[in-house]
Formats: structure tokens, C-alpha cells, sequence
């Protein structure tokens, strides 16, 4: 067997609750299960918020009972709260992702919480919500690497932060989030070098980014060079952070399939079929989309994955 990576689509969820217009439900299970259609294993496929806060979430129950188990698959919905944490274990998801900014401000903003504040309340979720361990555990650190209201985000900060969460429990996956699509590739390299040094058996990485700058594409090669192999992208490149003025949508999921497809590394993900999904997403009326790969044809996107 070659080598491979786990791609985790997040459009569902990052890409989707930054177009304003609320997407009916049955919209978003086509979209959910196009990319399933496709060889999607993992999915973010919304969160459990304040319907305050992200309007666009608030049918995220009724898209759980409607969508069905399928084999090995697994559905993921981000919490940024005790309260949502009881709410998806309660609509029977298996895996939940809990999200802390690495910058107080962004914190703030996001979840109205200090950071020590978020950190003490994914201590009380998991004694709570999980107390027999049984539920599979991401945080995602916001703003790992740069922060709209603070700018580069020093690795000193991150490191002691996640030295807490480690300490909570450890084998929890952890995704370093580069929320702005700000960071060079040195940096995202870096920082996961660091990490697997200082915590390397103690967590599992996957690498978050946004394409703000259009340095997305290169950062999933320098996180992959560092040893990464869970990337989290978003189909057709769908989304933005309402929470981070200014940021863009994720780095597209196709062409982060078709680099490690031309590279000889597999994600188990059809591109062609995959391409199908994009078209959905990208038919959203005012939803912003990015990406390459989608607008190649595809004849040529075959010829070139074969000739390397
Ligand atoms: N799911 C659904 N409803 C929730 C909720 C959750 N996880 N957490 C809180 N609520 C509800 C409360 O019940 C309350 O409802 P009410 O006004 O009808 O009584 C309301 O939201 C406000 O609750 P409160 O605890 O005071 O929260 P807050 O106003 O301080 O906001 C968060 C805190 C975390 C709930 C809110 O900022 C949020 O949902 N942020 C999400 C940010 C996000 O998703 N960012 C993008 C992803 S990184
Ligand atoms: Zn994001």
C-alpha cells in the first residue's frame, strides 16, 4: 500500500454557516450526501451553537436524524460549549469537536469565553458528557497561527495551551487551525514540528486552513512534510469565519484531493464524483467559493493524475 492521508470535509460546516441566506435542510443532506457519494469518510456536518450566534446551524438535529448511518463513516458536529456537547450526545453523535482560539480576543469574539474559561469547560464536557470515554474527541485551537485582532500568534502561547488540554486527556486529536489564512509555510511546519516533539504521543494533528492569502495549498504540503496526514478542507472551497473579519473560505477540498492524488498519495475520495459535490456547493446564491480544480476540465485533471 502507497502512501495515504484522511481528508476531513468541513463544508457542511465552516463553508455552510457563512452564507447568509439560510440553506433549507433538505439542500444541505444533498450536499452531505454527494461528498458521502463520493468517499468522504470523515465530515464535519454542522454544529451545535447558539442559533443567536449562526442562524445557518440551527437544523443541525433535524439533519442528523434525517441522514442515516452509513458504514464507515464518521459524522463530526463542533461545540463551542458544555450546553452543545449535551446537545450532540443527546442526537446521537458519536465524535464531537471542541473549539478554543489560541488569542483571548478571538476567543472573545467567538465564544464569549477567556481561554482558561473554554479549557475549564472542556474539562467539566468530558467528566460530564464523556465520562466513559467513549466519545472521540477533537479540539480545534483557533488561531493557532495568526489572529485577526492580535496578528502571529507566538508558538510559546499555543504550546502552553495545548500542554493544558493534553493534560485533561491525552489521544485527543488536535487540530492547529489557521482561522485567517494568514500563515506562511514555515510557520505552519514549525509549529506542527514543535508539537509532535513536545506532545507527540500524548495527541493526534490535523491541519485547518483557510485560503485568505492563497498560501492555503502550500501549508497542506509543509504540514504534510511535517508529518501530517489529517487535513481538514471544504468542498469548492465554500465558507469565511464570521468571527474573523476578513477571512476566506477553507482551502478547497478537490484540489487538496487532486495534489495528493498527483503526488501518488490516495485519499480514498473519486475526484470525479467529487467534482459533482462542488457543483452543489458552489450553486449556493450567496455563498463565496475559491478553489483551482473544479474550473480545469476534466479530461485533463484524469490525463494529469495519470501521468503524474
Ligand atoms: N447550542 C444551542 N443553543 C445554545 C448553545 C448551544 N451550544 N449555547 C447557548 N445556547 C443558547 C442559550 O440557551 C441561550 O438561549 P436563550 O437566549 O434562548 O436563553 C443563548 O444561546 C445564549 O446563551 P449564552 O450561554 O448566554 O451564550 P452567549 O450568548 O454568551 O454565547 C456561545 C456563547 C458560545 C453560545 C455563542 O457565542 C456561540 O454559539 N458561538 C458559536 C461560535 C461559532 O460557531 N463560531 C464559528 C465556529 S469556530
Ligand atoms: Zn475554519
Amino acid at each position: 500500500m502507497g502512501p495515504s492521508v484522511e481528508i476531513v470535509e468541513v463544508g457542511p460546516r465552516d463553508g455552510v454557516q457563512s452564507v447568509p441566506t439560510f440553506i433549507p435542510t433538505e439542500q444541505k443532506l444533498g450536499l452531505i450526501n454527494a461528498l458521502l457519494d463520493a468517499g468522504v469518510k470523515r465530515i464535519e456536518i454542522g454544529s451545535f451553537v447558539s442559533p443567536k450566534a449562526i442562524p445557518q446551524m440551527q437544523d443541525i438535529a433535524e439533519i442528523i436524524s434525517r441522514l442515516g448511518s452509513r458504514e464507515g463513516v464518521r459524522p463530526m458536529t463542533l461545540v463551542p460549549n458544555l450546553k452543545g456537547a449535551k446537545l450532540a450526545v443527546t442526537a446521537g453523535m458519536e465524535e464531537i469537536i471542541f473549539v478554543v482560539s489560541m488569542t483571548e480576543s478571538h476567543n472573545q469574539s467567538n465564544v464569549r469565553r477567556s481561554v482558561a474559561q473554554s479549557i475549564e469547560e472542556l474539562k467539566t464536557l468530558l467528566e460530564e458528557v464523556d465520562a466513559g470515554a467513549k466519545l472521540r474527541m477533537r479540539v480545534d485551537l483557533s488561531c493557532a497561527f495568526d489572529c485577526p485582532f492580535e496578528g502571529r500568534v507566538p508558538e510559546s502561547v499555543v504550546l502552553g495551551h495545548i500542554e493544558k488540554i493534553v493534560a485533561i486527556r491525552s489521544g485527543m486529536e488536535l487540530g492547529l487551525c489557521d482561522t485567517t489564512g494568514f500563515a506562511l509555510s514555515s510557520h505552519v511546519s514549525g509549529l506542527f514540528r514543535s508539537c509532535m516533539r513536545d506532545f507527540g504521543d500524548r495527541a493526534s494533528w490535523a491541519f485547518h486552513c483557510h485560503d485568505t492569502a492563497g498560501f492555503a495549498l502550500a501549508n497542506v504540503l509543509a504540514a504534510f512534510e511535517a508529518g501530517v496526514r489529517t487535513f481538514d478542507a471544504s468542498v469548492a472551497g465554500l465558507g469565511g469565519c464570521p468571527f474573523a473579519p476578513g477571512a476566506t473560505g477553507n482551502v478547497a477540498t478537490e484540489d487538496v484531493i487532486y495534489l495528493f492524488h498527483r503526488m501518488g498519495v490516495d485519499t480514498g475520495i473519486d475526484l470525479d464524483r467529487y467534482l459533482d459535490a462542488c457543483a452543489i456547493a458552489s450553486g449556493f446564491p450567496d455563498g463565496v467559493t475559491g478553489g483551482h480544480v473544479r474550473h480545469i476540465p476534466r479530461a485533463r485533471i484524469v490525463s494529469s493524475i495519470r501521468g503524474g
